[in-house]
């Protein structure tokens, strides 16, 4: 990627635990090197820390790993091809050691990787099983919430189903019902399911 300063690969809590989902790193992250640590990231840290959980105790990891930039050096939107060469060759593997209990996805650009029609609309608040032994929740981006102040209450409700979701999946035990409506997906990069790369 031209202009980059740098990899921001992600960071990784313990396996076998949560793992959110972003995009790919901006300007802060680049300078960082390190994934959400701008305005976004700041706003995802206050989540967490809501439901008693810290950034060490979590993985973040982007399925762009170098900020996509301008000619004039702003932030873009990945192209579909960076997203299949980044996420097939860097994110699948992140996972596929990770093995996530929880995957979060955070915005219409991850849930779409994941699941190629899907609408956030349609499939946000929504905890789904997966082809990978792991569980997928979808939930809004952090920079959508700062432009859409009104849907933090709805925010928050993700975040507290996210707790409930881990509880209940720790061991079996404290075992909490959670809102959301179970359903079984097939989540695929474009051409194949994801349990092929697994
Ligand atoms: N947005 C993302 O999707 N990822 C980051 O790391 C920062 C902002």
């Amino acid at each position: 990627m031209k202009n980059r300063t740098q990899v921001v690969p992600g960071i990784y809590g313990s396996s076998d635990g949560i793992c959110f989902v972003g995009e790919a790193p901006g300007y802060y992250e680049d300078q960082k090197g390190l994934p959400f640590v701008g305005k976004s990231g700041k706003l995802l840290d206050k989540m967490l820390e809501g439901i008693e959980l810290a950034r060490k105790d979590v993985s973040i990891l982007n399925i762009i790993k170098c900020r996509p930039t301008t000619t004039e050096g702003g932030n873009r939107t990945p192209t579909e091809s960076e997203l299949r060469f980044c996420g097939e060759k860097w994110l699948f593997k992140q996972l596929k050691l990770l093995s996530p209990r929880l995957i979060v996805t955070l915005g219409g650009i991850a849930l779409k990787f994941f699941i190629p029609k899907a609408k956030v609309t349609k499939y946000v608040g929504q905890l789904y099983d997966t082809d990978i032994d792991t569980k997928m929740f979808v939930t809004y981006h952090p920079a959508y919430i700062l432009r859409n102040y009104n849907l933090m209450e709805n925010y928050n409700e993700h975040f507290e189903e996210i707790k409930k979701i881990l509880n209940e999946n720790s061991k079996g035990e404290g075992k909490e019902e959670t809102q959301s409506q179970q359903k079984n997906i097939s989540i695929k990069s474009k051409q194949k399911p994801l349990s092929d790369f697994f």
